[in-house]
């Protein structure tokens, strides 16, 4: 046994997984390698690309920025938790039906910074919404139809 690894305890989506890990194990491998929620991608590992967004006890992050033991005792949501019983979220129903993706390699870092912006701002213009997406690369370039998939789902939000 590797005395340098630590026994955390985090809940994904629901699901508590303690695990021994190595102290400089970032999140979002904890997130898919250890929890399979294979949803959160890794783009650059260096907090710039948004790929790897995902809420720790509410708060958005990007989980290539935090290390898995400071997850230690946290409740994490990932794209994979967004959808109850097999009904997608409105943000991501809007996503789908605005066809808010090419290759889809963003897609759930955008859904997931998308959230905490509407958390946020409700009923954002289309600025705001470009301001609140800043942290999140699309390489497809499929920004303006993610722009309408939220304003969407904002809408869709306000009339429920
Ligand atoms: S992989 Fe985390 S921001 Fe790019
Ligand atoms: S859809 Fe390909 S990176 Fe955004």
């Amino acid at each position: 046994v590797n005395a340098d690894l630590r026994e955390i305890t985090v809940t994904i989506n629901g699901v508590t997984h303690q695990h021994a890990v190595e102290p400089r194990l970032l999140l979002v491998d904890f997130i898919r390698d250890v929890a399979q929620q294979t949803g959160t991608h890794i783009g650059c590992e260096d907090g710039v690309c948004g790929g790897c967004t995902v809420e720790v006890n509410g708060a958005t992050i990007k989980s290539c920025m935090m290390l898995a033991i400071q997850a230690h005792d946290a409740e994490v949501t990932t794209i994979e938790g967004l959808s109850s019983n097999g009904e997608l979220s409105a943000l991501q129903a809007a996503f789908l039906e605005r066809g808010a993706l090419q290759c889809g390699y963003c897609t759930p870092g955008m859904i997931m910074a998308s959230r905490a912006l509407l958390r946020e701002n409700p009923s954002p213009n289309d600025e705001e919404i470009r301001r609140g997406l800043t942290g999140n690369l699309c390489r497809c370039g499929t920004y303006q139809r993610i722009i309408e998939a939220v304003r969407e789902a904002a809408a869709a939000s306000q009339d429920a």
